[in-house]
């Protein structure tokens, strides 16, 4: 359409949560930001006033009207120097991107986790399925760990040169993620819903539930120095599920979803060795929550480091897998970065793991669930 503006670090990227997308745009410049979509302004402001100091950009838009328009304007005004009376801030610059919302059938999906701040080689394996991709999933320890602001940087790069801001993306945070001394900050760089780094999502037929399993050790393990609180983020995080499932809306099972998954950046039903051996009743609780009342039909994991398909009962189900469970990354020292590439039909998932150099080791049909 036209091209990237040099104050945008990368081009934007388009966050699905809940029922809104998160038009997120890394800056190399302080500036204040917009977008319009359709006949309407969203703003990136604080209560009304437009955030310029800032190094990324969030406008909240409803899926409705950017589905419907499929196309978005990113409008931004340098700000030199930001004044409490008679700023002078730049020109209006515009970038205008398309937009393509899921709708397809199948729904093509790519799956990267534990890119650990490589960049080349998980986005050269994320391209599978070329412009045919209809949902990028980033599922966690994206970057090595949080400790400057500019580790964040691999995020937004891996998504803007997947998707080019033209498709959606689900994030999801791992356990490196919650290291070091940016780590609370990185819910300003990265979607939320109002700061919760568990929620649902909507694309078309598709019906998601993003799960954060926090830090894989006790809180109180000394590699993490009293800095977490994971036990409590869990216990909110069992009565947010008990919540979709006690409320009277049954998301999930709303009219036109077709296909559920659960996306978490930690296989939770596997039971590893001490000191990852966490949580096992709170783990078996949302294992049985998912199993008896959601019922997804995937769910899909990272952490592992192992490309590997978990049906009921396999190799990772220690606590009553709700159903099939596929790791699907794999970075690999010196060598290829392998992701998941999942075609997702109504009544079936093809799996094929695949990596930065063109390989494919897997290509399986996963039969869903009546
Ligand atoms: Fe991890």
């Amino acid at each position: 359409m036209n091209s990237i503006p040099d104050a945008f670090l990368t081009k934007p990227i388009v966050y699905a949560i809940r029922d809104s997308y998160q038009i997120m745009v890394p800056v190399t410049c302080e500036c204040v930001m917009w977008v319009r979509v359709g006949e309407r302004n969203y703003y990136d402001d604080s209560g009304g006033i437009l955030r310029s100091d800032t190094t990324i950009h969030r406008m909240i838009v409803p899926m409705s009207e950017l589905d419907r328009e499929r196309q978005y304007t990113v409008c931004f005004r340098r700000m030199p120097e930001r004044k409490p009376y008679f700023t002078e801030p730049g020109e209006v610059e515009c970038y205008t991107s398309a937009f393509r919302p899921v709708t397809s059938s199948p729904i093509r999906i790519y799956h990267i986790a534990d890119a650990h701040n490589q960049v080349e080689k998980p986005v050269a394996a994320g391209k599978f399925f070329g412009n045919q991709l209809d949902l990028l999933i980033l599922n966690g320890d994206i970057p090595n760990h949080s400790g400057k602001i500019e580790y964040f940087t691999s995020i937004h790069q891996i998504a803007s040169q997947i998707t080019g801001g033209e498709i959606p993306v689900v994030f999801s945070r791992g356990n490196h993620d919650m290291r070091g001394v940016c780590a609370e900050k990185l819910a300003d760089h990265t979607p939320t819903d109002n700061r919760r780094t568990y929620y649902s999502f909507r694309l078309g037929r598709l019906w998601g539930l993003v799960l954060d399993c926090g830090e894989d050790k006790p809180d109180e393990n000394p590699e993490y120095g009293h800095t977490i609180c994971c036990e409590d983020l869990r216990r909110r995080e069992t009565e947010y599920i008990e919540s979709i499932i006690a409320s009277s809306e049954k998301e999930y099972a709303a009219e036109g979803v077709e296909n559920r998954i659960v996306i978490v950046h930690i296989p939770f039903t596997y039971t590893p060795k001490p000191p990852f051996d966490i949580e096992i009743d709170t783990y078996t609780h949302w294992a049985k929550l998912l199993r008896e009342h959601i019922k997804p039909q995937l769910m899909i994991c990272g952490h592992i480091h192992k490309c590997v398909i978990s049906p009921t009962g396999g190799p990772l189900d220690n606590k009553g897998q709700p159903c099939t469970l596929v790791c699907a990354s794999r970075p690999v020292k010196d060598g290829p970065f392998w992701g998941g590439a999942f075609t997702l039909y109504p009544d079936r998932c093809n799996v094929k793991f695949t990596n930065s150099e063109g390989e494919i080791s897997e290509d399986s049909d996963i039969i869903f669930e009546p």
